[in-house]
């Protein structure tokens, strides 16, 4: 841990109070003067810490900015953190790592993106400071077949980790297959994209993009019939929480499906299967083939849709934009 992710650290367990640069020097064994850099530095990467004369420093309650050192410091093993303070698209700085650094595992993580991409060709809104926006750049050994259960897993990933900051009653639900919802409104979204090398149906790498809205936010009209946020008001240090509870959840679930394909596929869809809040609806699905209308009536071992028309045919749908029917 450098000095200051300690200076960060020791002001975050007294948030809101002053700590004197003594008292610090002393708990970290440093000179007041090492203290003092570290305290710039973290100013300059957009804490909020004031100090005060003869009173010390003192970080902000409010104070809600991502540190790449923090969340490093959370997960073991060699993995790459980006954070970036804006970018078109976490997804799309990914990609362009996988082509510069091919093998290289990494996180990235914007404060801001300003083309952020969702499904079908559609922007994800992400506004500074209020959401996490991250990408994950992966290379398992996985068939292209086996990766088709990537998306599921991250959504359950995602959906567990938020579960871990809201109350106990709340619980998050996946709109297969890649939409986030609490209290029926949608709180975030999954887009993964991926290279596979069609010589011998392996995949390359693969890019997991998951936005989540941390707190409310006024957003586009196109979408603020749907829009909700885990959160209505900034809290203290919870993004930075939340994005270590999300990334060694992904990381976790991800390396279960390289290790223990099987047994870990099977948790996923039984998840996605008690989280759905589709199944047993009435639905329409946008799919490659068209609109298909009918019953959600299961998610099967591979994570597809099986929808049953009024006359009892059957449809099974590997992908597609679920609405469901009133
Ligand atoms: C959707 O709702 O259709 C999917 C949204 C995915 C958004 C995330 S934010 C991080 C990553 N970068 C992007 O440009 N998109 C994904």
């Amino acid at each position: 841990m450098s000095t200051s992710e300690k200076v960060y650290k020791l002001l975050d367990d007294k948030r809101g109070e002053y700590v004197s640069g003594n008292e610090i020097a002393k708990a970290l064994d440093i000179s007041r003067n090492a203290v003092w850099k570290a305290v710039n530095r973290l100013t300059e990467q957009g804490f909020m810490i004031s100090a005060r004369q003869n009173a010390g420093y003192s970080l902000s309650r409010l104070d809600d900015g991502l540190s790449a050192e923090f969340i490093k410091n959370s997960l073991d093993g060699d993995i790459g953190i980006y954070l970036l303070k804006e970018t078109e698209s976490t997804n799309e700085f990914a990609k362009d790592t996988a082509r510069k650094y091919p093998g290289q595992k990494a996180v990235i993580i914007a404060e801001k993106q300003t083309a952020g991409k969702g499904r079908r060709g559609r922007s994800f809104y992400s506004p500074a400071g209020k959401g996490l926006y991250i990408s994950f750049l992966l290379w398992p050994a996985l068939s292209a077949d086996k990766s088709l259960i990537i998306t599921s897993a991250a959504a359950v990933a995602a959906a567990r980790a938020i579960d871990s900051f809201v109350d106990a009653g709340e619980k998050v639900l996946i709109k297969w297959v890649n939409d986030l919802y609490l209290n029926s409104r949608k709180i975030g979204g999954i887009l993964t994209e991926a290279s596979v090398n069609c010589e011998d149906g392996q995949t390359e790498y693969i890019v997991i993009g998951i936005g989540i809205n941390v707190y409310k936010d006024i957003p586009p009209r196109e979408i603020s019939e749907v829009y909700g946020a885990v959160f209505g008001e900034t809290a203290g240090g919870l993004r930075n929480r939340l994005a270590c509870k999300l990334i060694s959840n992904v990381l976790e679930i991800t390396d279960g499906l390289e290790k223990e394909y099987d047994l870990t596929r099977r948790r996923v869809i039984n998840e996605c299967r008690a989280r759905s809040c589709v199944l047993g609806k009435e639905v329409n699905v946008y799919g490659f083939d068209g609109l298909t209308r009918g019953r959600a009536v299961d998610i099967d071992e591979n994570g597809v849709l099986t929808v049953e028309d009024k006359s009892g045919r059957r449809f099974a749908l590997l992908s597609g934009e679920v609405s469901v029917r009133p």
